[in-house]
């Protein structure tokens, strides 16, 4: 079967927060796929570059330009190349670019072609997208990863006036459908654990509740109250975690972290005894984002302290960059990597920091933006390599449900 690329169309769509995005059809023939991009709010400055418009309409955020940079630029450069030679396709655009962030052509575009590409071949060989990534990366073993539940929204998500950003419960018992069942038990309980305090159940960025609570720590004892409240056992049938995001709340020039919600201020050598107390109080099983992306003091700190007990994720820290990650293992610091697709803006860059994360034994986190649309792309991506975890958000809003939904599937299929 001819499985040349005949045609690449590109057009803007909107994310889940109503700001354009991409979206790229690849054919082969006539056959296609189709593919969209996510995108951050509390971007790591070493991302890969989302290329936007700018100017006056759609508030400077149009991607008309990336979306004719995909199909002026990248067709021709991609016209005729078989869809299944991926890692050949990615590394053509990585070159074309040029630079080391992707800001000539936009991340944005890049990544939306190499994902369709992908999607394409698995269809044309007649394969789950799972499978054929597998195969094609070289992962030997599938399974279904643990979903992170971000059960409370703040930070830069929401209005809730916390400063961590995210607050998850982590399901760790059963099946994959059993610890998702869990987890709507416990959201269910939150949920009338708040009407009954008079707070908002009005949802997140992410779906999850955003109540204005003002207080890490309120949101931390909101938490084990559903848990309780939903006959669960805490730690046993489910944890709790956060993603701090705390590039967020560090101030560079002051080097403070300003957790103004609770009126607390740590220096980068100290703020390891916030978490540390938070772990022996609520039990967090996993930090993401502690510190903030360059404070390598505090993160070596953290990993020191908590380090051989808790899972420190590094997400502005790594930015799923495999040179970054590198630099990290080095310095040993973190023990987990977030991965997310549109950091680094190809698909094989992606597999080659979940390669080198496994190699030295980093836990892998698959996860999705705050932006983002119902490609559920990731779902595949986080059985196909095996990933510890999946963060897709909470269990509401349907950008969020596609991807939970699409491992609901992918299960029964592997049960087979
Ligand atoms: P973002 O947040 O998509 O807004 O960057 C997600 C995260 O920090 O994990
Ligand atoms: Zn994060």
């Amino acid at each position: 079967m001819s499985a040349k690329i005949t045609k690449i169309k590109a057009r803007q769509i909107l994310d889940s927060r109503g700001n354009p995005t991409v979206e790229v059809t690849v054919f082969s023939g006539s056959h296609f796929a189709v593919a969209s991009v996510p995108s951050g709010a509390s971007t790591g400055s070493h991302e890969a570059v989302e290329l936007r418009d700018g100017g006056k309409q759609w508030r400077g955020l149009g991607v008309a330009k990336a979306c004719r940079n995909i199909e002026k630029i990248i067709f021709p450069l991609l016209k005729n190349v078989s869809v299944f030679d991926q890692e050949e396709i990615d590394r053509l655009m990585i070159n074309k670019d040029g630079t080391v962030n992707k800001s000539k052509l936009g991340a944005n575009s890049i990544l939306g072609v190499s994902l369709a590409i992908a999607r394409l071949a698995s269809q044309l060989k007649g394969q789950s997208l799972y499978f054929y990534l597998a195969k094609i990366y070289g992962f030997k073993k599938l399974s279904m990863p643990t979903p992170l539940l971000n059960v409370i929204n703040g930070g830069l998500h929401a209005d809730s006036g916390t400063d961590v950003q995210e607050f998850f419960f982590i399901p760790k018992r059963g099946s994959f459908s059993q610890k998702i069942e869990m987890g709507s038990n416990a959201i269910n309980a939150l949920k009338h654990i708040l009407a009954s305090k008079k707070l908002s159940v009005g949802l997140g960025d992410e779906g999850g509740f955003a109540p204005k609570i003002y207080s890490n720590e309120k949101a931390l004892r909101l938490l084990t109250a559903a848990v309780h409240k939903s006959k669960l056992q805490l730690g046993k049938d489910i944890a709790l975690g956060i993603d701090a995001a705390a590039s967020e709340f560090y101030d560079i020039d002051k080097e403070l972290y300003s957790l103004n919600s609770d009126k607390k201020h740590y220096k980068p050598a100290s703020i390891h005894q916030l978490y540390a107390s938070w772990v022996k109080r609520f039990g967090l099983e996993i930090i993401e984002d502690g510190c903030s992306e360059d404070d390598f003091t505090g993160w070596q700190n953290l990993t020191r302290v908590l380090g051989s007990t808790v899972t420190l994720v590094g997400d502005d820290l790594f930015v799923t960059n495999p040179a970054r990650l590198q630099a990290g293992i080095i310095a040993g610091i973190a023990n987990s990597v977030l991965i997310k697709v549109n950091q680094i803006g190809t698909l094989s860059e992606t597999m080659a920091a979940i390669k080198m994360a496994k190699k030295f034994n980093y836990k892998i986190v698959i996860s999705h933006r705050s932006g983002e649309t119902t490609d559920d792309f990731i779902a595949d991506l986080a059985v196909a390599t095996a990933a510890d975890y999946i963060k897709a958000g909470s269990l509401a809003r349907g950008e969020r449900l596609a991807k939970y939904n699409r491992l609901l599937k992918i299960a029964e299929e592997l049960k087979k």
